[in-house]
């Protein structure tokens, strides 16, 4: 197959890349490097830098690759900032995404795979979460997320697509490879992995009051050569003849609570890895847990690398071989001492910002989340 991957230099993107050279097909990244890493797209695929908005342009690479389908794993973010500046996300993951869905139909592409989230169904009222149950986003990254699937759904009744969404919740892990380097970082497991590397003081636990049973939120976790395994199979899926919009939630079935992926990470790096309770984050839904029978039984999909000791230690083992992620492996010395005044400073105010912290190197049991 010739692929088109929009987004294709990020952490799930460029994993699905080496996934699907492995594979034998023909890849065409196509990102605009705001937040992917040009050193991430694998030999054997092609790299265009361009934006998703530019519609002109990605019809000329459909056309001059010849594309048979796309995977759009191009997105902005992150739940925090979509609050603070929704028309980002609208722009970003609607009118760009129109874009993209516009170019293809000029080009005669109808097979899409889009890379969702499971930030579209909001709070569920029960987990394990399935793809029939309500969708209410309560903040504007899931909500942008949903319009574009709408989007998808009305392009395949109208103009025949055969288009698969796939919705997830916490990514994790590495290949050899490739790994998770983002800038600002806000995900749990790389932070953990920073800490136990040194570069920060301690790792925040977001509330510990809530009512699960060790008191902090439960995340269902997959690792990111699953993901991109069920990127692939949902791409040979679109080969179908018939016009169709199909949903599948991607998840392990099991939830790891935030204690437990600390103490994990403490066995697996075995670091310290310091941590304090501080509180609630906005919109952290207590427990989420996806359900992936369906995508089991459709797609043939069946998570393979996602036990939390082999997420954490392959994330684990690309940290300590990319010291500081992609192309800033030399990081100079004055620049490092800078960076770490600057930990000290934040770490600092927020001791004295936070008075119910608490600090805590104690081991905690393993086993106390839902699996
Ligand atoms: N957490 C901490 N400390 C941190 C970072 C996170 O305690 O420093 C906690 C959070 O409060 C949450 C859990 O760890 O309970 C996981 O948080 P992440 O930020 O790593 O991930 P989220 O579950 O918030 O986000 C994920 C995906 C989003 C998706 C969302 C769906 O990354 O794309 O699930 O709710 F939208």
């Amino acid at each position: 197959m010739r692929i088109l991957v929009v987004g294709g230099a990020g952490y799930v993107g460029s994993t699905s890349v080496e996934t699907f050279i492995e594979a034998g097909h023909t890849v065409t990244v196509y990102d605009n490097l705001s937040t992917g890493h040009r050193d991430s797209v694998v030999r054997g695929a092609r790299l265009v830098v361009g934006g998703m908005h530019d519609r002109a342009r990605l019809e000329r690479v459909m056309r001059e690759h010849r594309i048979e389908a796309v995977l759009h794993c191009a997105a902005k973010s992150l739940v925090s900032e979509s609050m603070t500046d929704p028309g980002l996300y609208y722009r970003h993951n609607v009118a760009a995404g129109i874009a993209l869905l516009e170019a293809m139909r000029a080009t005669r592409v109808t097979r899409i795979v889009f890379s969702s989230t499971a930030a579209v169904y909001g709070e569920p009222k029960r987990v394990p979460i399935a793809e029939a149950d309500r969708t209410q986003p309560i903040n504007p990254y899931g909500e942008s997320k949903l319009a574009f699937e709408g989007a998808m759904r009305w392009f395949a009744a109208a103009h025949g697509f055969r288009a698969i969404s796939l919705r997830y919740f916490n990514c994790a892990g590495a290949t050899e490879r490739n790994g998770e380097d983002h800038d600002p970082e806000t995900h749990l497991i790389p932070i953990v992995l920073r800490v136990a590397a040194g570069e920060q003081t301690h790792v925040q636990i977001f509330g510990q009051d809530y009512n699960t049973p060790d008191g902090t939120c439960i995340r269902d976790f997959i690792h990111v050569r699953d993901l991109a395994a069920a990127h692939l199979l949902a791409l040979e899926a679109t080969g179908e003849a018939d016009p169709s919009f199909e949903v599948y939630n991607l998840g392990s079935a099991a939830g790891f609570s935030v204690r437990e992926v600390i103490e994990a990470a403490r066995k697996v790096t075995g670091r310290a890895i310091p941590a304090r309770v501080v509180k609630r984050r906005a919109g952290d839904p207590p427990r989420l847990v996806a359900s992936s029978r369906r995508a089991r039984r459709d797609l043939g999909w069946s998570p393979r690398h996602s036990t939390l000791e082999q997420m954490l230690a392959d994330a684990w083992a690309w940290r300590l071989s990319h010291a500081a992620g992609y192309g800033r492996r030399k990081r100079r010395p004055a620049a490092r001492a800078a960076a770490e005044r600057e930990l000290e400073r934040v770490s600092a105010a927020d001791r004295e910002a936070d008075q119910e912290i608490e600090l805590d190197t104690v081991a905690i049991p393993v086993g106390v989340g839902s699996r």
